[in-house]
């Protein structure tokens, strides 16, 4: 995954890089480096751990007014200094950052040690750097250009050159770059969050660009070596958005954004007067839509859950057939592309490359692939043939949260719009519409809660397993409830449909498993109270969440989380939050680095 950061200009170098890589340290926080250029000189700081280890070690007040850096997520090698970015050649002149994967390091790698180069370090990442020093006769760019030619994988690169120490060159294919645009220096970095605090204008930049930049400008060219003109983008975003403020965790903060985060997703495309959703970004109009006879969803991680609600709803609601899979899964399988079938990728970052392959797969087999987006500008969101944003602002904590629950708000938009269209009256519409604007007031009830949670976090974090049962349009739910708990606590979760357990999963049943059961007053209400009790009846714990005045789930179950009332097709967002809030509080019990947890990144650009 990694993270990628470049400054040219008047400002402390060293400064600008680490607040770019504070940034960028959702995207790998296994170690960091940074190098600045300076009088024909290359001064590189690495170590190993979180960004602060590196800002410890770094004179801050380094000369130089060009440097480039990277905080890693490893591929390729341990997690050691040696290992971490940048790289240098065996000159020691070139230093270069990489974000990416080179799959055919180990041959080049053998080449170039028959040529007698002697590798510092494991990573595939180094083979880049020699090759280049190999190529370079004077010309970086030319030597650049002639390595990029050999390598077979993902990329985005930074180079650094102490005879030309007035350019940084850059480089991308598979893996975002982005470069900045301000009044006499130049910023560079995997994503927007890098510059955000001192300039908002932009270009993304795409797969094959090459871009010279000094402290003027930049320039930038394909991989034909032909001028490529792009145009300047402004961000909208605010520093804020991207600050924990009063918050202890960016987790925290982003569960509480929810109430105004799902109003995001929603507002301004909601034709009251028509009660239908208008979501001009799919491109289609509605002739178009009435000839769709099958959706297809796919998506990673919480995407994936979200998209399993999603299916629920545009079967349930709209009446289309819809199936959701697992975008790693889509492209090896050779999938056939069915005539009238539109598809959505789903993706906060619009970066996972799993997704994002996938996409292009069904793309280049004819598919029309629609973006369900968070990030603006991401490769996701501008590969696709449409889509709608999700609009829950920046995400910076690795588990996700708002997102998830925007991206089911995007669902609801796409159900009801789907449904007008074909058999849904509108009474009907305008019932749905009303319930939807309801949710952000019930979702602060929900909240109300958090006390509660915290005091239930206490009482359970040391439980070693847990089951998260949940039935219908809640089944997903459940599996998030699961993924969160175990990737922010390590706590071993995993979730079913309560109807599931009796296959197999009941085995595991005993004292030491508590069960968190999801128990809206829905049409299944009743079945999961059965299930509830065939837990019980093994003496297994059981936490539920249900709505409130649900006497008989109350009394059965050892522990209560209660949330308002909502119907049914609402009830995922509702449900969610106090999950979320478990996880998190569960999490911080046990000291667990919350926002940056082990062995994970926010944006998995790797396969
Ligand atoms: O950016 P994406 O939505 O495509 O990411 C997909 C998953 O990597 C992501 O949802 C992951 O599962 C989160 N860490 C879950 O909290």
């Amino acid at each position: 995954m990694c993270g990628i950061v470049g400054y040219c200009g008047p400002r402390a170098t060293p400064e600008v890089l680490l607040q770019g890589l504070k940034r960028l340290e959702y995207r790998g926080y296994d170690s960091a480096g940074v190098c600045v250029a300076h009088h024909g000189k290359l001064q590189v700081v690495k170590r190993v751990g979180k960004l602060r280890e590196l800002t410890l070690a770094l004179d801050h007040s380094l000369p130089g007014s060009y440097g480039i850096g990277h905080t890693r997520w490893a591929t390729h090698g341990g997690i050691t200094e040696t290992n971490a970015h940048p790289h240098l050649d065996r000159t020691g002149k070139i230093a270069l950052v990489h974000n990416g994967i080179i799959e055919n390091y180990e041959t080049l790698r053998a080449r170039l040690e028959n040529k007698g180069y002697r590798f510092q370090s494991e990573t595939d990442t180094e083979v880049i750097v020699q090759l280049i020093s190999d190529f370079y006769q004077g010309d970086l760019e030319d030597a650049v250009r002639q390595t990029l030619s050999l390598l077979k994988g993902t990329y985005g690169l930074a180079i650094l050159h102490a005879d030309h120490p007035d350019i940084i060159i850059a480089a991308r294919n598979g893996s975002p770059l982005v470069i900045g645009v301000g009044e006499g220096e130049m910023f560079l970095g995997s994503d927007v969050a890098a510059m955000v605090a001192y300039t908002r204008q932009v270009i993304y930049m795409e797969d094959g660009d090459i871009a010279v930049i000094d402290r003027q400008g930049y320039r930038l060219t394909n991989s034909f070596d032909r001028k490529v003109d792009k145009k300047i983008e402004t961000i909208s975003y605010q520093l804020e958005e991207i600050e924990k403020g009063a918050y202890p965790h960016f987790m925290l903060k982003e569960i509480h954004e929810q109430v105004h985060s799902i109003p995001r997703a929603y507002q301004g495309r909601i034709d009251h007067e028509n009660a239908t959703a208008k979501l001009g970004g799919l491109n289609m109009k509605s002739q178009q839509l009435l000839h769709i006879d099958r959706v297809k969803i796919i998506a990673a991680g919480t995407s994936w859950h979200a998209g399993m609600v999603g299916a629920y709803l545009l079967e349930s609601l709209a009446r289309i057939p819809a199936q959701v899979e697992l975008s790693s899964e889509v492209r090896y399988r050779n999938p056939i592309i069915e005539k009238n079938c539109l598809y959505f990728a789903v993706s906060q970052s619009g970066e996972t490359a799993d997704t994002l392959f996938a996409m292009r797969e069904l793309q280049r087999k004819g598919a029309t692939v629609l973006g369900i987006v968070n990030a603006v500008g991401s490769t996701i969101a501008r590969e696709s043939n449409g889509g709608v944003y999700i609009h829950s602002g920046p995400e910076i904590a690795v588990a996700s949260t708002k997102a998830f629950t925007s991206q089911v708000t995007v669902f609801y938009l796409l159900a009801l719009m789907f449904a007008r269209l074909r058999h849904l009256s509108w009474p009907e519409g305008k019932k749905f519409i009303a319930e939807l604007e309801s949710v952000p007031g019930k979702l602060s009830l929900a909240l109300e809660q958090e006390a509660h949670i915290q005091a239930l976090a206490k009482k359970y974090a040391a439980y070693k397993d847990f089951l998260f049962l949940g039935r219908g349009i809640n089944f997903p739910v459940a599996l998030e409830g699961a993924l969160k708990l175990k990737e922010i606590s390590y706590i071993h979760a995993e979730g079913f449909s309560a109807a599931e357990i009796k296959h197999g999963p009941i085995a595991l049943i005993n004292p030491e498993t508590p069960s968190l059961f999801l128990v809206p007053n829905d049409s299944l209400r009743d079945k999961v109270v059965s299930n509830i009790n065939e837990v019980k009846g093994r003496g297994g714990p059981v936490i539920a969440v249900c709505e409130d005045g649900d006497t008989e789930v109350m009394r059965l179950a050892d522990d209560v989380i209660t949330v308002p009332s909502v119907s049914e097709f609402f009830t995922p967002l509702v449900m969610v939050v106090p999950l979320q809030l478990f996880s998190y509080y569960c999490a911080l019990e046990l000291g667990r680095d919350v926002d940056q947890p082990r062995n994970l990144a926010k944006s998995v650009t790797v396969e």
